[in-house]
């Protein structure tokens, strides 16, 4: 086998692959299901005409409008094979950039904004895979060159993009398959602020909102860190009443804990425009969310609040 890597990976001798197909007849469940991280890409590049839908999805995701936060936030294109771990054959990149002066919103609005970026690549048959701790920001900075303003930029992380190969060493094989798992559902979800009741997911008015729940426990998270909790609340006593999604994160991490809390806001959302619930984001008080005497950890970021009739 490493004897095959090397020749496969290290020499690249290996037969031209396919071009993946395109995954449209896919529902939104189905992407966000499948989505993976890939760690082993082929050599060419993007066709020029998914690069251009690729950017198109980076613009719309890049307006003031669908961030959450203040704060402007940016996706650059790199072209380069930047230095980037365990990931072989990356050579196309969006780096998230958000301002040097510490937001939260703004690296919470870098998760939920690029994940609608992945869940479009996913949709076109691309691969993805986010890379942070990963990451070499050097040698990231050095192919940004005049895009990158180390006075006013912040490396969040970068997104490898392109078409998987099949040809994976067994190293990054075995470590794919070990990050994969992930938590059941009721050491996700709760039903109160103080996690002690994991949510009844069959239960009416929560029933409504079936898979989007699955939906954010399938999100990435570096080292598959798994750092986000939600609580969700019915608004009122009849089982059509609207609910709440409170979501929080699980450590003090400053910045990968907020971008897995983004994508699983993205996903979530996605999951319920996909459903036809209309809905959006606010920040509540402790008293708004009967959790003045909650723990400091999990740290409550932000809620989803369904928009009634
Ligand atoms: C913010 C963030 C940073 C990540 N950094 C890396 C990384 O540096 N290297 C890597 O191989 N994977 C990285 N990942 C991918 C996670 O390891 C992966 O999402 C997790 O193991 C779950 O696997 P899945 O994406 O295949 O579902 C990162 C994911 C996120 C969301």
């Amino acid at each position: 086998m490493l004897v095959f890597d090397l020749v496969t990976v290290k020499l690249g001798l290996r037969p031209a692959e396919p071009l993946p197909r395109r995954q449209d007849a896919r529902n939104a469940f189905e992407l966000m299901r499948e989505r993976r991280s890939c760690r082993a890409f082929q050599a060419r590049d993007l066709r020029p005409e998914d690069r251009a839908e690729l950017m198109d999805a980076v613009r719309a995701q890049s307006q003031p409008e669908r961030r959450l936060g203040q704060r402007p936030i940016r996706f650059e294109y790199v072209s380069a094979p930047l230095t980037v771990w365990p990931v072989v054959g990356a050579h196309e990149f969006l780096v998230a950039i958000a301002p040097l002066e510490y937001d939260r919103f703004a690296v919470i609005d870098v998760g939920r904004c690029l994940q609608k970026v992945v869940l479009q690549a996913t949709r076109m048959g691309l691969a993805s895979c986010w890379i942070g701790p990963g990451a070499d920001h050097l040698s990231i900075e050095r192919h940004l060159g005049a895009r990158f303003d180390p006075a006013r930029d912040h490396i969040v992380c970068v997104c490898a993009l392109g078409y998987a190969s099949r040809f994976i060493p067994l190293s990054v094989r075995v470590m794919s398959f070990a990050m994969r798992r992930r938590l059941p559902l009721e050491a996700l979800v709760f039903a109160d602020p103080r996690f002690e009741a994991p949510l009844d997911l069959a239960a009416p008015p929560f029933d409504r909102f079936g898979r989007c729940f699955e939906a954010c426990r399938w999100a990435p998270s570096s080292y598959n860190g798994q750092t986000t909790r939600a609580v969700a609340v019915a608004q009122g006593a009849a089982e059509t009443d609207a609910i709440r999604l409170d979501f929080y994160a699980t450590t003090h991490s400053r910045y990968y804990a907020p971008v897995a809390l983004g994508i699983w806001c993205a996903n979530w959302e996605t999951g319920c425009a996909a459903l036809g619930i209309p809905g959006h984001f606010a920040v509540l008080s402790p008293e708004a969310r009967d959790a003045q005497a909650a723990p400091e950890l999990p740290r409550y970021d932000l809620s989803w609040l369904e928009d009634g009739d």
